[in-house]
């Protein structure tokens, strides 16, 4: 168990000179700016390969200094190095917290990282290499299904941290997929998920990874065992298989693979646990998608490219761990957040990735922050004393622009967010025509795709004066409509390119920024009491759902109602 408590960061003086600081700002972007050209340079870090933009912040640079004073008085060094040490940081589950060794990768002859006893870094290498053998064989058709054909749809069957990550991650670097191989991803109980993802599979070459931490979890067994029916039906129809239990073993051993940190419950289903893959319980779900849960991702697009993945999350690793906080990207988005939550009063955040690749970056982002920080106890189980989480949320841009960015522009919420931009295209394609008018014949799209980017953060800041308005000849009565307040927050990151290692710097970028939330909030971000009531209850209501009327007797009145109706429904 760690001993130290969490610092109530109400009661320190950073926050005692915040508040103060608070009641006297005046948000003016417009102002700040002029009065000061060099903030823009001054508000800007880079972060590895990430330009990180924070200009267009409300804050100044007083605003920063009381921030960074917070984080210490909070101890957040003496957290950071808490985390990376492997201490028992995950309170409520007596863990360490090490999503970080398995990108440590130490230099040769530098001194391993042990923990609890476990040599943490050759295990993680030692993982890699298998994961990396298997992926190999996969890639290269060595490894075959039954009829000895090469592999080429491989299916993810996971939730929660053991999908949103892999998939999210497949998303973001498809251009650099193997020709002939695809994965996907299948993870709702719905039966149309797998119903749909299996339906134009040829099972003679489909490989399905179980992907489950605990290998408990409902969702994922009986999607699992709903494949597995798939696969012998198929294979039988198709002649390829006997109508045996031998067979059907044999079967079940080309077909499916494993990744857990529970390997008997693995074997418990009919996987050889030679071949599943393990980590191990200090990974967090929502932190393990450079674990073994990505072995998705290591066999569609290379072991080398996972290694290049794993290199993007140490080098915002060591920028995190290694960077004043004046300085220090994570450290300062996670503060602003904090500033954003506990004293403007932002109830959620938005992302907003201006690259398709990154489609269901929001989504993963939603576990990571929500599940870590949607707490209201502190890690020594008393109620925290702010508030804590915000709601995440998020599109591509520019779909969202079309959709809900009028809330953002003049909405009466604040809504901080998050701008996220590759300056190198993975289709650069050219509009060889144009239209003659906004969009000149042999114009880059990418470029265009990203004047919105520069364009949307700039009006969020700036907005528009009624003067403005009135000065573009606009009638009176509609000069309030078109007003825009300006003085909406937003951060940009700019990557060269979403390469493996972007794609793992952005990874850890918000993992690190959630943890400083966590550490100011004193909220153990690591555990998620949250969900277990749901999964019981569901448990329990099952039987009443199938017709028990004994079962369904014992529920609430409007729980009998609501099933009563499903059942009538059902028909
Ligand atoms: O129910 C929430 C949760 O426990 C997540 O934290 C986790 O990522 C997900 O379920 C899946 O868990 P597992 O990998 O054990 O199947």
């Amino acid at each position: 168990m760690t001993t130290s408590s969490p610092v109530d960061p109400t009661t320190t003086s950073a926050w005692a000179d915040l508040t103060t600081h608070h009641e006297a700002l005046e948000p003016d972007l417009r102002g700040w700016f002029a009065a000061d050209p060099a903030r823009a340079e001054r508000l800007a870090f880079q972060a590895a390969d990430l330009y990180v933009d924070l200009s267009k912040n409300l804050a100044t640079d007083e605003t920063l200094a009381l921030l960074v004073r917070l984080a210490d008085e909070v101890r957040l060094p003496e957290r950071i190095e808490a985390m990376f040490r492997g201490e028992h940081i995950n309170v409520t589950e007596d863990r360490a917290v090490l999503h970080t060794a398995l990108r440590r990768l130490p230099a040769e002859g530098e001194e391993h990282l042990v923990v609890d006893g476990q040599d943490v870094d050759a295990d993680v290498e030692a993982e890699l290499q298998k994961i990396a053998a298997f992926a190999d064989k996969v890639r290269s058709g060595a490894w075959t299904g039954v009829t000895g054909k090469p592999v080429r749809t491989i299916v993810n069957i996971g939730i929660g941290g053991s999908d949103l990550g892999p998939v999210m991650v497949y998303e973001a670097l498809r251009p650099y997929l193997q020709e002939g191989l695809e994965a996907r991803f299948v993870s709702n109980i719905d039966p149309t998920d797998v119903a749909q993802k299996t339906a134009d599979l040829d099972p003679e070459t489909t490989l399905f990874i179980v992907a489950s931490k605990t290998f408990g979890t409902l969702e994922t067994l009986t999607n699992a065992r709903l494949a597995r029916a798939w696969l012998w039906e198929g294979l039988a129809a198709a002649g390829a298989i006997e109508d045996t239990d031998a067979a059907r073993t044999a079967a079940v051993g080309q077909h499916f693979v494993a990744v857990s940190t529970a390997l008997d419950k693995v074997a418990d289903f009919g996987i050889d646990p030679a071949n599943a893959f393990g980590f191990w319980d200090w990974v967090g779900g929502r932190y393990s998608v450079d674990s073994a849960i990505g072995t998705s991702l290591a066999v569609a697009f290379g072991p080398n490219r996972f290694r290049e993945l794993l290199a993007g999350f140490r080098a915002m690793d060591e920028h995190f761990r290694t960077t004043p906080f004046e300085r220090n990207v994570p450290a300062l988005m996670g503060l602003l957040n904090v500033w954003y939550t506990n004293f403007l009063g932002a109830q959620s955040h938005a992302v907003l990735p201006y690259a398709q690749q990154l489609h269901r970056f929001a989504a993963y982002l939603q576990q990571l922050t929500m599940e870590s920080n949607g707490k209201s106890v502190r890690w020594d189980g008393t109620p925290v004393t702010t508030d804590t989480g915000e709601v995440f949320w998020g599109e591509p841009g520019t779909n969202g622009q079309h959709a809900f960015y009028q809330l953002i522009h003049q909405g009466t919420r604040l809504i901080p967010a998050d701008f996220i931009a590759v300056a190198n295209p993975a289709y650069p394609l050219v509009d060889a025509e144009g239209d003659g008018k906004q969009v000149p014949a042999g114009a880059d799209v990418h470029e265009l795709f990203l004047a919105n980017f520069f364009a949307q953060t700039k009006a969020l800041a700036f907005g528009k004066t009624p003067d403005e308005v009135r000065a573009e000849g606009t009638a009176e009565h509609l000069v309030s409509a078109r007003t825009f307040s300006g003085n909406r927050p937003t951060t940009s990151i700019l990557a060269p390119a979403l390469t493996p290692s972007v794609v793992g710097q952005l990874i850890a970028l918000y993992e690190h920024i959630t943890f400083v939330q966590g550490v100011v909030w004193g909220i153990d971000s690591f555990d998620q009491w949250g969900v277990e009531l749901g999964k019981k209850l569901a448990l329990e209501i099952a039987p009443a759902v199938a017709g028990d009327d004994a079962a369904l007797a014992q529920q609430d009145a409007s729980t009998q109602a609501l099933v009563r109706r499903y059942r009538e429904l059902r028909g």
